[in-house]
């Protein structure tokens, strides 16, 4: 049987209040299309926590950037619905952009500090766009529990923030990174990849976990750091964005690991696709 789409917040809110009413705990997941094994696995995560799971689907144009991939972006709508039925999802909310952002929107939510640094600094205005529209997508869904994938560790790090600070009563959980055989990320962006290019992928993860390790085993941060994005660029990438250890909740840089909870982070351009990948530094 196909899967239910919603196409307006109101048929998905009425959804939800009917399983509400009938003692269900509701779970969604938000995501920009062109769903990946990383997507299902937040799916998963969400089907073991609640009993009814939606699934968004919403290329959201104000996180990104001029210049960046809105227009090409794929739109794989089919093949995405039927990936989260397979999963055992339960319905879909796919909202035009008129429904999104009606004539006349002109609110922004921003979430000071932590949007700064990493893929803040290297991609201006995208978390303004990431805040934006996921508190619109939490307080339309009123869900009990949603998903994120820890790859956008930062991503993560500013949702949990603005749950907080705007009391929005759903719980946020990271869903650890689904990563190919070879370790490489998944991303919708790998798609941009040559063959090649995927060989050249998968070093980015090799690098930053053996930065995370040389840190961990009492290197000097900034130094290891250095060392990564130097190997980053040795393997192929075309430009390093970052590669900076910070603790993993403030995101505030760290020089020293030792006893704190951090993680390495890096980022770097390869052909058209941007990678991002973390590690955990113990
Ligand atoms: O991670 C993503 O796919 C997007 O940033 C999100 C959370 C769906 C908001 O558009």
């Amino acid at each position: 049987m196909p899967l239910p789409t919603f196409r307006t917040v109101q048929e998905m809110r009425d959804q939800v209040a009917a399983w509400r009413l009938d003692g269900l705990r509701v779970g969604v997941v938000f995501t920009m299309g062109n769903l990946h094994e990383g997507h299902i696995a937040l799916v998963e995560a969400a089907l073991k926590k609640t009993d009814r799971v939606i699934t968004t689907i919403f290329v959201n144009p104000t996180q990104f950037g001029e210049g960046e991939d809105l227009d090409s972006y794929p739109r794989t709508h089919e093949k995405d619905t039927d990936m989260v039925a397979a999963a055992g999802g339960h319905a879909m909310f796919v909202p035009s952009v008129s429904e999104m952002y009606p004539e006349g929107f002109s609110t922004r939510v921003i979430v000071d500090g932590l949007t700064d640094v990493l893929c803040g600094a290297a991609r201006p205005g995208h978390f303004d766009g990431v805040a934006q529209i996921v508190t619109k997508l939490l307080n339309q869904a009123q869900a009990d529990e949603t998903f994120f994938g820890e790859k956008d560790w930062q991503q993560l790090a500013v949702v949990k923030r603005l749950a907080r600070d705007l009391d929005i009563p759903t719980v946020i959980n990271g869903v650890p990174i689904v990563r190919d055989d070879y370790g490489l990320a998944l991303s919708s962006r790998n798609g941009y990849l040559s063959e090649e290019e995927i060989e050249i992928a998968r070093k980015l993860n090799v690098i930053l976990k053996k930065a995370a390790y040389d840190i961990g085993t009492g290197g000097f941060t900034a130094d290891a750091c250095e060392k990564a994005a130097e190997a980053i660029l040795k393997a192929g990438f075309e430009k390093v964005d970052y590669v900076e250890c910070r603790d993993a909740d403030t995101l505030e840089l760290v020089e020293k690991s030792e006893g704190r909870s951090c993680r390495i982070f890096g980022a770097a351009h390869l052909g058209r696709a941007r990678l991002i990948d973390n590690h955990l530094v113990n």
